[in-house]
């Protein structure tokens, strides 16, 4: 799933608050023990809407991403940013004190790879932490998700967006880890409408692979199904959202 044609309107679509950041930082450094070296290796680090807070702090921290628009984006002050398949890292074995993989692993086939090079990268001891932003199962955001696929499956559009890729990336991390913690970092309450689903949809990373006339056809179909679900494409809900890290140590 290429990121490269959403780049300039990542974060305006990803949007978190700007706590959101500075927990994630918090919760890392705090939980790098203490005989570990303080660098840091973002994978899939975007356009730093997460690795500017470390930036901003003076941390020691490297921003890996094999799509050139989106590392663009990351205004780096001081950072180093890498251009790089997460699969084959450029950094010696134990480099780094910790290692974060932030909204990766669900689009992406190759999460076995990505794992494996994250954890060589690692120095022994240091957390590999694992994160993602999670709505309501029963919220307007999931829903539209799932409808999409639906209709995607119809089409016989493959995205390579996989749910299920995080899910077997954290059953492999439980089994081959030797602890694991689970952490809420963030609360909030976002404001969601169909409407904005779809905005955010017409230049999603899912849709990078789909023929545009494919793409209008699909973001159509969910047109009319959120219309006649929700009544208008404008009404708005509140939901609450979280911002959940897993840490793993081997
Ligand atoms: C949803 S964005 C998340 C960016 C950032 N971590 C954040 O949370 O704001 C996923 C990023 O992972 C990158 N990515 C996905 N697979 C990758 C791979 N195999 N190697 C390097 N980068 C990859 C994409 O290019 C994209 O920038």
């Amino acid at each position: 799933m290429s990121f490269d044609g959403m780049a300039s309107v990542f974060e305006r679509h990803r949007q978190v608050p700007e706590r959101v950041a500075a927990a994630i930082r918090g919760a890392v450094l705090s939980r790098i023990p203490e005989n570990c070296s303080r660098r840091l290796l973002d994978v899939g680090a975007g356009t730093g809407r997460i690795g500017r807070a470390f930036i901003n702090e003076g941390d020691e921290y490297i921003g890996v991403d094999a799509s050139m628009p989106m590392l663009r984006e990351f205004v780096s002050g001081c950072g180093s940013l890498v251009q790089a398949d997460a699969e084959l890292l450029p950094f010696r074995n134990g480099t780094f004190g910790a290692v974060m993989l932030i909204q990766v692993l669900s689009g992406t086939g190759g999460w076995l790879g990505i794992l494996r090079e994250a954890r060589r990268a690692l120095a022994a001891g240091g957390p590999l932490f694992i994160g993602q932003q999670k709505t309501p199962q029963d919220g307007i955001d999931a829903k539209m998700k799932q409808c999409l696929d639906t209709i995607l499956h119809e089409m016989g559009i493959s995205t390579g967006a996989n749910v299920q890729n995080r899910a077997h990336a954290l059953e492999w991390l439980h089994r081959a880890s030797d602890k694991s913690e689970q952490l809420i970092v963030a609360k909030w309450t976002a404001i969601r409408s169909a409407r904005g689903f779809l905005e955010r949809h017409v230049t999603g990373a899912r849709f990078a692979a789909v023929p545009p006339a494919a793409r209008a056809a699909a973001l159509d179909r969910l047109s009319v199904w959120a219309q006649g679900h929700y009544g208008s494409l404008d009404r708005s809900f509140s939901e609450e959202h979280v911002f959940e890290l897993h840490a793993f140590t081997f």
